[in-house]
């Protein structure tokens, strides 16, 4: 498998930290320092499939093929504009593909999770071109009365083409079930029969056990698909990691012991963007021309579930 096109779509509304200290008790001091974070984009008045569909369509130009050549179409995505159809089926009217769509939640670990089973459909001869788009509405999950969530994240769509070739040299992915300290229940409907109906659900966070899990789980996971892949840290040029919180990165590049130039970062434009922030960062190098032929680069990403992934892929775009 290979990434043969990168794309991205970012709401247009930028909400700084000032602005959230308008209706927050917080201070850009304390969101800065303890996440890295400065300002996040939010939907406003553009829907989460258009975004998705916006980033799909630049993926796949920058892949030089049309939607009518894919032959499937995986969505990586928490929560959609929909419960069903899923975001896929409707990514997939508005670029005007026809293959097989279908959703996945990985949580923020999605996008790696989404290239592990593209990889599994090449490799069976099942597909030559998929599609994976990572598009997230966290804005539409958190409390925006909750100052301990709601700072974090914002919303974005990223994708990828991939297709036949050398490139994904190793993949780890895990799940360990925990649903006390990251999760978001389901409104339970109107049933009558039901005794416990959920109302008003929101994202719910315990901060610090995520920020443990994080740290140790990243560092491990990424040593371990180096080790799996036979290349030394010093040889990958861009660790890219789920861009959660700065201090989870910095403990993560110490203990990998790597340069900061090697992590590069949009957590601080756009914080936590769930399973896009990956295919986001991945793209502005792309597009910033950061990426030769033959590149090495680590992806790693962990979310609620729990759930962790992490890959080393060979960057061949031509
Ligand atoms: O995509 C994966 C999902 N999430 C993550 O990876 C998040 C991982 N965890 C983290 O990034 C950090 O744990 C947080 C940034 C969420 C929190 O940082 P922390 O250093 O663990 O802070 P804390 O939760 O221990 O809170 C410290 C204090 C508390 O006040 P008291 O009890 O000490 O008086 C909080 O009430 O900071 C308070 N606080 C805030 N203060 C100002 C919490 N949120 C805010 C806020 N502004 N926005």
């Amino acid at each position: 498998m290979r990434i043969t096109g990168t794309g991205s779509e970012l709401p247009k509304r930028v909400v700084t930290n000032d602005e959230l200290m308008t209706f927050l008790d917080t201070s850009d001091e304390w969101i800065t320092s303890r996440t890295g974070i400065s300002k996040r984009r939010v939907l406003s008045d553009e829907s989460l499939d258009k975004l998705a569909a916006s980033a799909a369509a630049k993926a796949l130009e920058n892949a030089g093929i049309g939607a009518n050549e894919l032959d499937l179409m995986i969505c990586s995505n928490v929560m959609g504009p929909y419960i069903t159809p899923g975001l896929s089926c409707i990514v997939q009217g508005l670029i005007g593909a026809h293959c097989p769509c279908f959703d996945i939640n990985a949580a923020c670990a999605g996008f790696i999770y989404a290239l592990d089973m593209a990889k599994a459909y090449l490799d069976s001869n099942k597909a030559a071109n998929i599609l994976i788009v990572s598009a997230e509405a966290v804005s539409h999950m958190t409390d925006w009365n909750d100052r301990a969530t709601c700072v974090l994240f914002g919303d974005g769509a990223g994708a990828v083409v991939v297709s036949k070739g050398e490139g994904l040299r190793a993949v780890r992915l895990g799940t360990t079930s925990n649903t006390e300290v990251l999760y978001q229940k389901q409104i339970t409907g109107n049933s009558p029969f039901e005794l416990n109906q959920v109302k008003d659900p929101s994202l719910v966070m315990n901060g610090q056990e995520v920020y443990k899990f994080a740290v140790s789980v990243s560092a491990e996971d990424v040593k371990a698909v180096l080790e799996q892949s036979g290349i030394q840290a010093q040889d990958v040029k861009y660790f890219l990691l789920h861009q959660a919180n700065h201090r989870i990165l910095e403990a993560v590049r110490s203990r990998l012991h790597q340069g900061k130039e090697k992590f590069p970062v949009n957590l601080d434009r756009l914080g936590n963007t769930s399973s896009a922030s990956i295919p986001i960062l991945l793209d502005e190098l792309n597009r910033q021309g950061k990426l030769s032929d033959g590149d090495i680069l680590a992806m790693s990403a962990f979310g609620a579930g729990l759930v962790n992934g992490a890959c080393v892929i060979q960057w061949n775009f031509k």
